[in-house]
Order: structure tokens, then C-alpha cells, then sequence
């Protein structure tokens, strides 16, 4: 099963590649390139573009249809999230078990069969991580203190603004979904705040433990 792998912020995986290509993404922020590098049993995608760009949750339906194009069936999802939970402090990695998605349009809006079911959208206990509930934001303005408190009380554990849409859209194109996140910085009211610098810098000691995990992602099913 051929795999992809989608970098975060700050994230980026080392892996062999034989080829690049430019994504066509344009300029996307910090820590975001537009590029994908082919290797073999996998395609490691190097460019980012989050709905608060943009301002379509849609945002990153182009790569997607590309992935499909290059005969992708599972696909690695990661990003950067803060923490909404204190036995996750910044440093630590995550893995992506379930999402809440609101406050945002479906990227499915207008897509044919786009009723899809999200009961079992991501892969399960693949990682040997701790394993967390996203909660999406649209940003690109963080969180107060009380919408924090009110994304705890449904469930939420990590909170950020890149992973749940791109979930939706591999399943609609009937993709298999890992997703893992770093916790780079504790969530508004929840602890210390912290600089991009340090939270790019916790993105990148994280990165290191990222081959592995992929290694495990493509073992698991
Ligand atoms: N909120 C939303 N998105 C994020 C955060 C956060 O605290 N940290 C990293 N991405």
C-alpha cells in the first residue's frame, strides 16, 4: 500500500526520496514549503495550506486530489497542537485518536457522495503514544481562556487549526488515516504561553522520533 506523510509545523520527516515536485501551492507560512519528495513507498509531502490562509477548510483539497492521483491509499497526517490536558505538556507527541470539528464549514461542501462516515476515521493504537481528541480551530487568532475551558468540557485534549479537515478529506477519498501531533505549547489559560521560536524548535527535536513512527503506521493493518 503505497503511504504519504504530511509535515506540520515545524515537523519534517528525513526520509530517502528519488524525485521533488512543486506542489503549486503559492506562498504558504512559516515552517511550510510546496513540495513533495517521491521515495519509494512513500511520498513525503512538504507543503502546507490551513483554511486560516485561505479561509476555505478546502484548502488543501488539491493535494489531496493529487495524492489519489499517485495512487496514495493511506496516508500520515501531523501537525502541531497546544495542550489542553496536563499529563500532555509541550514536547510530547500524540497520537490523533478522534476529532471535534466545529466552527468551521465540512470541506466536503459541494462534493458528490460527500455524506461520508466518520465513526472510524482514524487508525487506532498503531503508535505505542499517548492517545488524544483534536479539537480544530479556524484561527489564525488562538484561543481565549473560556473557549479553551468549553473545548475541554467536550472532550477535547489538544487543540489546532491544521489536521481534522485533511482527515475529512482522505476519507472522502477513501483513504486509511494515521494522525499524530506534537504538543508544542500549553493552550490559552492552561499554562506558561510560549514564543514560535520555542515551539518551532519543539517541532523539530520531535521530528526526530518521526521515521519510527511511520515505520509503525505502515506496519499497522
Ligand atoms: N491553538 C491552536 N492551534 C495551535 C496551538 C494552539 O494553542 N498550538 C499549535 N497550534
Amino acid at each position: 500500500m503505497t503511504t504519504a506523510f504530511i509535515g506540520g509545523t515545524g515537523l519534517s520527516l528525513i526520509w530517502p526520496y528519488e524525485k521533488v515536485v512543486d506542489l503549486g501551492l503559492g506562498p504558504t507560512t512559516f515552517g511550510h514549503q510546496s513540495r513533495a519528495q517521491i521515495g519509494k513507498g512513500l511520498i513525503n509531502v512538504r507543503g502546507r495550506i490551513h483554511a486560516y490562509e485561505t479561509g476555505s477548510t478546502a484548502a488543501m483539497a488539491p493535494v489531496y486530489a493529487w495524492l489519489v492521483e499517485q495512487g496514495i491509499e493511506r496516508v500520515i497526517i501531523s501537525g502541531a497542537v497546544g495542550s489542553m490536558d496536563a499529563s500532555l505538556p509541550p514536547g510530547q507527541l500524540v497520537e490523533i485518536q478522534d476529532h471535534l470539528f466545529f466552527g468551521g464549514a465540512s470541506p466536503l461542501v459541494g462534493q458528490a457522495n460527500a455524506f461520508i462516515d466518520m465513526s472510524q476515521a482514524y487508525g487506532r493504537g498503531w503508535s505505542g503514544l499517548p492517545r488524544a481528541t483534536y479539537a480544530w480551530t479556524h484561527g489564525p487568532h488562538l484561543e481565549t481562556p473560556a473557549e479553551i475551558r468549553a473545548l475541554k468540557s467536550f472532550g477535547g485534549q489538544v487543540v489546532g487549526m491544521s489536521i481534522p479537515p485533511e482527515v475529512i478529506l482522505a476519507k472522502h477519498h477513501g483513504m486509511q488515516v494515521y494522525a499524530l501531533a506534537c504538543v508544542v505549547n500549553w493552550a490559552a489559560g492552561q499554562g506558561a504561553a510560549s514564543s514560535i521560536d520555542a515551539m518551532l524548535e519543539i517541532g523539530r527535536q520531535a521530528s526526530k522520533a518521526l521515521p519510527d513512527l511511520v515505520r509503525c503506521a505502515m506496519k499497522a493493518l
